[in-house]
């Protein structure tokens, strides 16, 4: 009993999984986000009083928006998917795009490598929150905004992908996706890097990525599975 009970932190009445507890640092400095919002967003993106689109959308009111919903600008097809399949920019969505654009929008436009120290987003994040209509109504700290959003440690990105058995599995994924790797409706998903398929794999998941059908497809794989699909759509791409 108390071992199990020492996975837990009791706050009040509140009982929260220590997991989830440790990650709960509160959403971060404001005056320091302003800083790391000019060098790393402001080149592409305005924010503020008067803020127009310039190479990317302005960044105004983004909190609860839906993914690529401004008309005035031009989206890339991969984002405005996202959108009509409901990706909304809540907390969690921001940190893991702002983290790793491709992880959470693979053919996204923003040519941003992404910035992994969770902190200094939390900071940013603090600040653009003062830019959206009720600041006071997005949460300090909702727990799962901390922490690396696609959560995959060095060990997953490993694994070694056993091609065969990606070719075995791989029958389920075809019956959508078009082994010649052509974009019909479906995205193609030959001839990825493997990282990329992974992560992209592990957003769907962990539910990052609001597709559905995609997200139970990708709920029964293990990392192993998930790892010999990467090897073995990228083999075929190279036949
Ligand atoms: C090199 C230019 C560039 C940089 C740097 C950049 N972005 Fe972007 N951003 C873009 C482009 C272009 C898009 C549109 C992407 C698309 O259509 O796929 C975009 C889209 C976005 C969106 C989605 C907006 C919407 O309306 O759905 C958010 C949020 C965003 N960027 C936040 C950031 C933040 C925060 C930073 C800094 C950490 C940043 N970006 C850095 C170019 C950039
Ligand atoms: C019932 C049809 C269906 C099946 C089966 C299916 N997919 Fe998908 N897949 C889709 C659709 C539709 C999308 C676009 C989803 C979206 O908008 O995020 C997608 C997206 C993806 C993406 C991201 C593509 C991108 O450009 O972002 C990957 C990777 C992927 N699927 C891999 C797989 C793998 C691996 C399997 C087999 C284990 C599989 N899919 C099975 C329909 C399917």
């Amino acid at each position: 009993m108390r071992a199990f009970l020492q996975r837990f932190l009791f706050i009040g009445a509140l009982v929260v999984p220590m997991e989830l507890a440790a990650q709960a640092i509160p959403i971060g400095d404001a005056v320091a986000g302003a800083e790391v919002y000019r060098r790393e967003c402001a080149s592409c993106h305005q924010i503020g009083e008067d803020a127009q689109h310039r190479i990317g959308p302005h960044l105004n009111r983004i909190f609860d928006r839906g993914a690529g919903s401004h008309d005035d600008f031009r989206y890339s097809e991969a984002l405005l998917r996202q959108g009509r399949d409901g990706l909304r920019w809540d907390l969690r969505r921001l940190d893991a795009y702002i983290e790793n654009p491709r992880a959470l929008v693979s053919g996204t436009r923003m040519s941003y490598r992404g910035l992994s120290d969770p902190a200094r987003r939390a900071d940013l994040i603090a600040y653009m929150r003062a830019y959206s209509d009720q600041p006071q109504n997005i949460p300090e700290a909702a727990p799962t905004a901390r922490g690396r959003e696609v959560n995959l440690s060095a060990e997953i990105l490993a694994i070694e992908g056993d091609i065969e058995y990606g070719e075995y599995l791989s029958s389920e994924c075809t019956t959508c996706h078009q082994r010649s790797g052509d974009h019909a409706g479906i995205p193609g998903i030959v001839g990825w890097p493997e990282e990329d398929f992974v992560v992209a794999m592990h957003a769907y998941k962990q539910k990052l990525r609001p597709h559905e059908v995609m997200q139970s497809v990708a709920q029964r794989l293990d990392d192993e599975e998930i790892a010999a699909l990467a090897a073995y759509f990228l083999a075929l791409g190279r036949e």
